[in-house]
This record gives structure tokens, C-alpha cells and sequence, in this order.
């Protein structure tokens, strides 16, 4: 596979030239850090390299069109929601969003009509009922489907049913996989676009080898391979980083020539720390998200992963009841290895004791007023304990993994503050 924007990066930084251009360090912090200078393209009209590099990305992952992100999966998450406006579609969504979703919808003005997951265990993550999103879709006018999938904890949402039940309604069906980037080089092609999603993200930093900040939207959709680019121009930074734009041109040369190998060395070793550790390591969903359920043998997620910390294995995510172990495809034997010693040390120093599930939002809070229009309404930050009854202004969220509990505009209720103060929120934005 080709790599043209590191080619290019490489035979300028070597050619000695004279750089009379931004950035103002010259190429002293990095020889590849550049500008859009000639031969460089320019990622929002991109005709020369990096519409080459995407384009290999495109073939790779077998999709209509795919555009480089340097904004992270956020920046490709307000492209589709752009593009859905420019439809004038409302949006149906999954309520377990990131963040990057509510602030997007409060920036378009956009109309969200949520559907509750069957949560299992907190906010974070839960099952789908499609006869529900079914009954959404065919009561809500000309509206999209928007599913996170995989969630946080590596469960997967079922994409290939969800998008035939779209189809029915004409909804294009929009996927933030920003966890799954991989899922196209599995053994089977688990990919959004693949079974049947129209627009997906894919956050290359997260579970491949892009650098922080990198991402991709793919479309399967000639509709939107048209117009998602300038959709994301709308929002990205016109001096996008070209190493992170570089980092996605090597994150084709890795699939091309080696993700697969690494993911199968990669599953062996994950398969065997679950086999371990079966009674309370999730075996559902994506093998790559280690999801523990520590309360489930009286372990609080927080000591552990405090323990693991002491023993230098430092998790993607904890609370009182669960870790989160997120693997890619680059780890090798020896991080098991040492992840093993650390997960029986953690088993060995623990306390034994009574941990409640987490609490999850039992019914949608009331609607005061839309998302975009709360967002900008004077606001006051107050202790959650005086919370319940006042209408949420912008999210507070534990972070990671950023899911909204009551959405701005939203009157904050009981439920609400007994999931703030579980998961150790202690302040939120209301309006004055
Ligand atoms: C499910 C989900 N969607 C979107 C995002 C935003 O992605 P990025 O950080 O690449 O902008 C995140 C980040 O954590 C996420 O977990």
C-alpha cells in the first residue's frame, strides 16, 4: 500500500528548502509538521495526496467515500449531523451518546427524539428493543437512526438489523463507531459500513495506530459521499495537522499489510485472560474492550483499578462496579503478561464488600426546552445535591466516557442526581 502524504512529508523535510511559511517553529519541533504548501493538498478540497491517501482508506475498508478527520471522531460526528440538517431530517437516537453528539445537536438546533437503551448496569452501555426504535422511526417523520456501537464496554449494537428496519422508513442509519475502527479486519468484516450502516465514524487513535486527534468518516451512500466533506469543513480548523493527516496514510499501510496477523495474536491472548477470569470478565461484544464487572465477586472498580495502577497497568475506565481494559491490535504477549500479574495481584489485595449496580435512567427526564436553546441561556454551576427540579444547562458528564445523564434543557429529577452522585459528580451547570 502507498503512503503519499508521508512520502511527501519525507522528500520535503529532506530537500533542505527554506521554509517561508507556517507553522513559526520552521520545523524544529517536528521536520513534519507543515502547512498547506504546494503539492501539500489541502484536506478540505483535497484533489492531489491526501485525497489519494483516502482513497486507499476507502478501498480498504469498502466503502463509497471516506474523509480524513484531524478533529477526532467529534469533528466527523458534527459532519453527519450536518449533513442530516442540510436533509431536513430529525434525528432518532440511542440515549447512551458521547458528548461530542449533544453538543452538535445544540450547535445545528437539531430535534432529538430519544429512545432508552435497555441498560445493563449503569448508563454507559445496554440492549436495543427494535420493535421500539421500529415504532420511532415510523412515527417521526423524516428523521435518521443514530447508534453508538460499540458502546463504551464493547457491546454491539445489532447494525444489520437496525439498518433493514431503516431502510423500511428511508432513514439513513448513522453509526458512531469511534470504538471500532478495527472491526472491518476481523475474522469477519464486522464494520458498520459493511452491514448496512449509510455514515460512520471511525476514531483511528482510538483502537488503531492513528495519532491522537485522528478519525474517518466513511459513507456508503453516493448521496453523502457528495456532500460530508464540506459538511465537515463547516466546523474543522483550516490548518489541519498534518501529522496527524500522516498517521492515518500509515494506519493503511498497517491494514494492508499487518492488522490482521496482529489481530489474530491479539484475540488468542485476550481469549485466554477471559477464559481466566470468566466469572466476571464480559464475554459479549467487541473482544478487544476487557469489560470486568468487579462488583460482580464483591470488588469494588475503583480499588482495583487503583491496584492495577500500583502495579503499573493504568485501565481506560473505572467506576465502583466495572473496568474497562481497552486493548488494540498493537499489544503483544508480554502486556498480558504483565496485565495478569497485576489483575491477580489487584484479585489478592482487594477488599471483599457489598457494591450496589450503578443506577441507569428508568424514563426520560422531562423536557423543558430544546437542547440548542438551553445550551445558550445564562447558566450557574450548583452542588448536584441541589439539583433535582432545575433544568440542565450545559452536560456535566463523568469523563471518560462522557455519556450525557439528564441533556441540557431537561429538568434534572431524582433519578438523575443519584446517577451524578454514583458516578462521582459532584457539580452541575443549571439554568439561572
Ligand atoms: C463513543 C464515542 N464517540 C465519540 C467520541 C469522540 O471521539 P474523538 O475523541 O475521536 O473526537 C468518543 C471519545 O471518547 C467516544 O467514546
Amino acid at each position: 500500500m502507498n503512503t503519499p502524504v508521508i512520502d511527501f512529508l519525507r522528500k520535503y523535510a529532506d530537500s533542505g528548502i527554506l521554509r517561508c511559511h507556517m507553522p513559526g517553529h520552521k520545523g524544529i519541533i517536528n521536520k513534519y509538521d507543515i502547512t498547506e504548501i504546494k503539492g501539500a493538498d489541502s484536506l478540505f478540497e483535497a484533489d492531489g495526496i491526501i485525497l489519494e491517501s483516502e482513497r486507499n482508506m476507502s478501498r480498504l475498508y469498502g466503502t463509497k467515500a471516506s474523509f480524513y478527520s484531524t478533529g477526532g471522531s467529534t469533528l466527523c460526528i458534527q459532519a453527519m449531523l450536518t449533513a442530516m440538517k442540510i436533509d431536513g431530517r430529525n434525528i432518532t437516537a440511542i440515549r447512551n451518546v458521547h458528548r461530542a453528539f449533544v453538543n452538535t445537536v445544540a450547535l445545528l438546533d437539531l430535534n432529538v427524539d430519544w429512545i432508552l437503551p435497555e441498560y445493563s448496569n449503569g448508563i454507559l452501555s445496554g440492549g436495543i428493543n427494535h420493535d421500539i426504535v421500529e415504532n420511532h422511526l415510523k412515527n417521526n417523520g423524516k428523521t435518521c437512526l443514530y447508534v453508538t456501537s460499540p458502546d463504551y464496554t464493547g457491546k454491539f449494537a445489532d447494525i444489520k438489523a437496525l439498518s433493514e428496519i431503516c431502510r423500511k422508513y428511508d432513514a439513513p442509519l448513522l453509526v458512531d463507531n469511534a470504538h471500532g475502527a478495527h472491526l472491518a479486519f476481523m475474522p469477519e468484516n464486522m464494520h458498520p459500513i459493511a452491514l448496512g450502516a449509510d455514515i460512520c465514524c471511525d476514531s483511528m487513535h482510538k483502537m488503531l495506530v492513528g495519532l491522537t486527534g485522528s478519525a474517518v468518516l466513511h459513507t456508503s451512500s453516493e448521496r453523502y459521499a457528495s456532500c460530508l466533506r464540506q459538511c465537515m469543513s463547516m466546523f474543522g480548523s483550516t490548518s489541519p495537522s498534518y501529522l496527524i493527516l500522516a498517521s492515518l496514510d500509515l494506519c493503511n499501510k498497517y491494514i494492508a499489510e499487518d492488522i490482521r496477523r496482529d489481530i489474530a495474536e491479539n484475540m488468542g491472548y485476550i481469549s485466554d485472560f477471559k477464559a481466566k477470569y470468566k466469572e466476571f470478565v464480559l464475554s459479549e461484544g467487541d473482544c478487544f474492550h476487557i469489560t470486568v464487572n468487579t462488583a460482580k465477586c464483591g470488588y469494588s472498580g475503583n480499588e482495583i483499578a487503583d491496584i492495577l495502577r500500583e502495579n503499573g497497568v493504568e485501565c481506560e475506565y473505572s467506576d465502583e462496579n466495572i473496568i474497562i481494559l481497552l486493548m488494540s491490535p498493537k499489544n503483544t504477549r508480554p502486556d498480558y503478561t504483565k496485565l495478569c500479574t497485576a489483575f491477580e495481584k489487584a484479585l489478592d489485595y482487594a477488599e471483599k464488600r457489598d457494591i450496589h449496580d450503578m443506577p441507569f435512567l428508568t424514563h426520560l427526564p422531562e423536557k423543558a426546552m430544546n437542547v440548542g436553546k438551553a445550551v445558550f441561556m445564562p447558566c450557574e454551576e450548583i452542588p448536584v445535591e441541589q439539583a433535582e427540579g432545575r433544568i440542565c444547562a450545559s452536560l456535566k458528564v463523568p469523563c471518560p466516557p462522557a455519556i450525557p445523564v439528564a441533556v441540557s434543557g431537561e429538568i434534572i429529577n431524582a433519578e438523575c442526581v443519584e446517577i451524578y452522585r454514583r458516578y462521582g459528580i459532584k457539580k452541575v451547570m443549571v439554568l439561572k
